[in-house]
């Protein structure tokens, strides 16, 4: 499978932290063609991550980028900053990537960079989403993808993947039933921005030039 040597089609830089399930269903597509677009890079801040060797065996290059050799968020960032730029990418890509950003670097990516979180936001910003979702006693949880903003969770949403949650369900049925759904909602919003359809306007998500509602495009799970 060849993802990674065509000139002509939008760069993409992955940035991950641990499994890289969601940078597995990304590759996936790109290596069907149904996302045209050639991953340039992956970038992983834990040396551990599985997703290093997802991405070996696709045959895309990766970088190990490990925060703790580094003495503030700001020279982190800066190092981020000089392996993704030299790609010069058209999106970057966060698919479980756990590292809270600077705003000079969300600044920097404006508009071109995507994340995905395991919550219906604006509800259970932040970590141990599944186990909150059922301690509040929600009837449905899921993901979001999202552009990225300063505001940590907090960007303009693109698309939800909504997911019922079941009476006895404990926090790993759960995270597994929406994780399942984070593996179609995120190559369809990569698909979407490659093709050029999506796009932040300001605060704004455009798709095909309409403008989505603040919650982003719902997609409901037959599960
Ligand atoms: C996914 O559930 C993703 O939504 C979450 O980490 C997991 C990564 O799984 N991301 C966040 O919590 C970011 N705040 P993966 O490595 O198998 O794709």
């Amino acid at each position: 499978m060849d993802t990674s040597n065509n000139q002509d089609k939008p760069k993409i830089v992955v940035l991950i932290s641990g499994g890289g399930s969601n940078l597995q269903a990304i590759i996936d597509q790109v290596g069907a063609g149904t996302i045209d677009a050639s991953i340039n890079l992956i970038i992983s801040n834990n040396p551990d991550a599985k997703g290093l060797q997802r991405a070996a065996t696709a045959g895309i290059e990766t970088a190990v980028i490990d925060h703790r050799d580094y003495d503030s968020r700001e020279s982190f960032d800066r190092e981020l900053m000089r392996h993704i730029d030299a790609e010069q990418p058209q999106l970057v890509i966060l698919a479980g990537f756990m590292r809270i950003f600077t705003p000079h670097f969300t600044n920097h990516y404006a508009g071109r960079m995507l994340n995905i979180h395991p919550s219906l936001l604006p509800k259970f910003k932040g970590t141990n989403t599944h186990a909150r979702a059922i301690e509040a006693g929600v009837a449905q949880h899921g993901a979001s993808v999202h552009f990225v903003t300063s505001e940590l969770d907090g960007g303009p949403l693109v698309i939800q993947a909504i997911v019922d949650v079941k009476k006895d369900d404990n926090p790993d049925q759960l995270a597994s039933r929406v994780l399942q759904q984070e593996h179609i909602i995120y190559p369809i919003a990569v698909k979407w921005f490659c093709e050029g359809r999506l796009s932040l306007d300001g605060s704004l998500v455009r798709l095909d030039r309409k403008t989505l509602p603040a919650e982003g495009i719902a997609y409901q799970a037959s599960l």
